[in-house]
């Protein structure tokens, strides 16, 4: 990032003019009590809202999981930013001029240099969308204004929207980046142009296509994705995986959907970018797409973040429906029971219905919806007749109805499968608490455990499955900085399995550091799809989102020493306690002595560490 030197006036500058209830509303549904805001904590899941923002103090603080801060803290933590990444963006929302605290360096390599990776790709990216949007106005008249009027879509929509085309080129945008002074080296890496294979040649990666931007939440171009105008294969090119380009994590046009999310207090998730587009054209917000890749864990977790009631918005066809009912457990998962909008026969999908309709008729074509779970109930299971098909599909339903973490959404749901199934509601309840049971006695496989017995409340009246899964943990924080610096993990002594507990714990690190030799991204991203260990990938995706724990290996090589450093001070103290027991239960003098003189170890190395 460019080298800034923000004095301490700036910073408290900047904190008195940024309104932190406008800040954190635009993560958090937030109302007004007494003269705090609550909401529900975007740091940890939580069904009641401990979450509090005190607008003249301009702090926030969870009651629940403790976190705590200012607008600056709170951006940096659920935006995942750096401390001096964050004031630039507070900065860019207050509308103060931040050049004058730039540090400048001499030349142009040289102030390249000083940018990060991330700040460099997403210049280059940048300057593509630049170049984009232009040559789109400038060839209105050509083949690409002509694919714009067949989808009725004017140039001044096409512009607000961020349209864009790239010609039927091998270089030039090449030459542009080039113009721009534009490393190569990032080009290729940001996913704009495409390295030859065997030799250091690149060429443009997009080519006589209409172009999408893709955002971030920020509303920072970070990609591409290319409508061919013909019928080029692929129908839909992307921009390729990068570090500022992740399509597990992403979900298209959720930077424009955000507000109108917040407002409506509901979200329509749909296949296609020009699903979303022709929606938008029709005035309505509140709409996200993934990104042409299946539907993350990742992106549930943050669809969650805004909303719990998702219309899915899928094709109407057999592709379309699979798709939606894959989706299914993955919300489920998270507490969310999501509908389904359903579509006149004939009507291919949203961009067509919208195309087709005045917007009353549009309005009501949206409210079309009923439960996707009961909607899948009836499709899958209404016409079932045999006992083993029927025996075998209320299990999978029950083992989707087991990852909810309501209770009272269980029981609809239960109600439901033993309506649709034809079942008398007891054998289904039987069957539910058998499952239910075998997944206590082999937690290993099970979901969200902790939840399903949670509800016991300590003196603070503060539910214990919170108190016990606070934001992180000093085992969690070593595995999320282990997924950013692998190298590390050599460099430590300790066993991580001899002093973490926690057992999903012990098993992400064995994967983590055993599978495959050594710490592998890959592997997770693929067990996490995989959806073969669901409690894994639960606590996978949520080291994903913790804060990054350190911006560079230094600082990471610290907080796995201060979370060992931890750790063991945990054993320690849970030594002593054992000890003590046993110690009151010891009626040997010679016993006595030695557990006596184990104890005085353990605290000295206690108070050393
Ligand atoms: P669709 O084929 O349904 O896209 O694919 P669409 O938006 O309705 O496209 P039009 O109306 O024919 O122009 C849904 C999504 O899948 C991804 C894209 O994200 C697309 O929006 N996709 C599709 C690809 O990534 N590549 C492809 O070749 C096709
Ligand atoms: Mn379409």
């Amino acid at each position: 990032m460019t080298n800034y030197s923000f004095p301490p006036e700036f910073v408290s500058d900047l904190r008195s003019r940024i309104d932190i209830v406008e800040l954190v509303g635009d993560y958090v549904a937030l109302t007004k009590s007494g003269v705090n805001y609550k909401g529900l904590c975007p740091f940890h899941g939580e069904k009641t809202p401990s979450f509090t923002v005190h607008q003249g103090k301009a702090i926030f603080h969870c009651f629940g999981c403790g976190v705590g801060g200012d607008a600056i803290s709170f951006l940096r933590q659920i935006e995942n930013l750096s401390y001096p990444e964050t004031l630039v963006r507070l900065a860019a929302r207050a509308g103060i001029d931040i050049s004058p605290y730039e540090r400048r360096q001499g030349s142009v390599e040289a102030q390249a240099k000083a940018r990060s990776e991330r700040e460099n790709l997403e210049r280059a990216v940048a300057c593509a969308q630049n170049f984009f949007t232009t040559l789109l106005q400038a060839n209105l008249n050509g083949r690409v204004g002509l694919y714009l009027k067949k989808r009725g879509i004017d140039p001044v929509q096409a512009k607000a929207f961020g349209l864009g085309f790239a010609p039927d080129s091998w270089s030039s945008l090449k030459d542009e980046l080039g113009r721009q002074r534009i490393d190569e080296r990032v080009a290729v890496a940001a996913g704009l142009l495409v390295q030859k294979e065997g030799s250091n040649r690149s060429y443009d990666r997009f080519r006589d296509r209409l172009i999408f931007p893709i955002r971030d939440v920020s509303g920072t171009v970070i990609g591409f994705g290319g409508r061919s105008l013909g019928d080029g294969e692929p129908k839909y090119l992307n921009s390729p995986e990068s570090p500022i380009f992740n399509k597990r994590r992403l979900l298209y046009d959720l930077h424009h959907a955000r507000p109108a999310i917040a407002k409506t207090g509901s979200a329509f998730l749909v296949e296609g970018y020009m699903d979303a587009l022709a929606l938008y054209l029709r005035g309505i917000d509140n709409v996200i797409a993934t990104l042409g890749t299946a539907l993350s864990e990742e992106n549930v977790v943050a669809v969650k973040r805004y909303t719990k009631k998702v219309a899915i918005f899928f094709d109407n066809d057999r592709a379309g429906r699979a798709a939606a009912f894959r989706s299914l457990p993955l919300f489920m998962a998270v507490g969310i029971m999501p509908d389904i909008v359903l579509m006149p026969e004939g009507i291919k999908d949203p961009d067509q219905l919208a195309a087709g309709l005045d917007d009353q008729g549009l309005q009501e074509a949206l409210e079309q919806q009923t439960s996707l779970f009961d909607y899948f109930l009836r499709e899958k299971g209404g016409g079932l007749d045999g006992y083993n098909d029927r025996l075998q599909f209320l299990r999978e339903v029950l083992e989707m109805i087991l990852r909810l973490p309501d209770d009272p959404l269980r029981g609809m749901a239960l109600r439901s499968t033993a309506e649709t199934l034809r079942l008398a509601e007891e054998i289904v309840l039987d069957e539910y608490r058998r499952m239910r049971q075998h997944r206590q006695q082999h937690p290993a496989r099970g979901f969200e455990r902790s939840s399903s017995s949670s509800a016991v409340t300590t003196a603070k009246g503060v539910s214990s499955q919170s108190v016990s899964r606070p934001v992180s943990q000093p085992e969690e924080i070593i595995l999320a900085t282990l997924l950013d610096y692998p190298q590390l993990e050599e460099e430590f002594k300790e066993n991580y399995l001899e002093l973490v507990e926690n057992r999903d714990c012990c098993r992400l690190y064995t994967e983590l550091v055993q599978g495959a030799g050594g710490c592998n991204r890959t592997l997770l991203e693929h067990l996490a799809g995989s959806g073969e260990d669901d409690s894994l990938c639960t606590l996978y995706a949520r080291l994903v989102h913790l804060p990054a724990p350190a911006e560079d290996l230094e600082m990471a090589r610290k907080v796995v020493d201060d979370c060992f450093a931890s750790l063991r001070q945990r054993q320690g103290r849970e030594q002593a306690r054992n000890l003590d027991r046993e110690l009151t239960q010891c009626r040997d003098e010679e016993q006595m002595f030695a557990l006596l003189r184990r104890k005085m170890e353990i605290k000295k190395s206690l108070m050393a560490s």
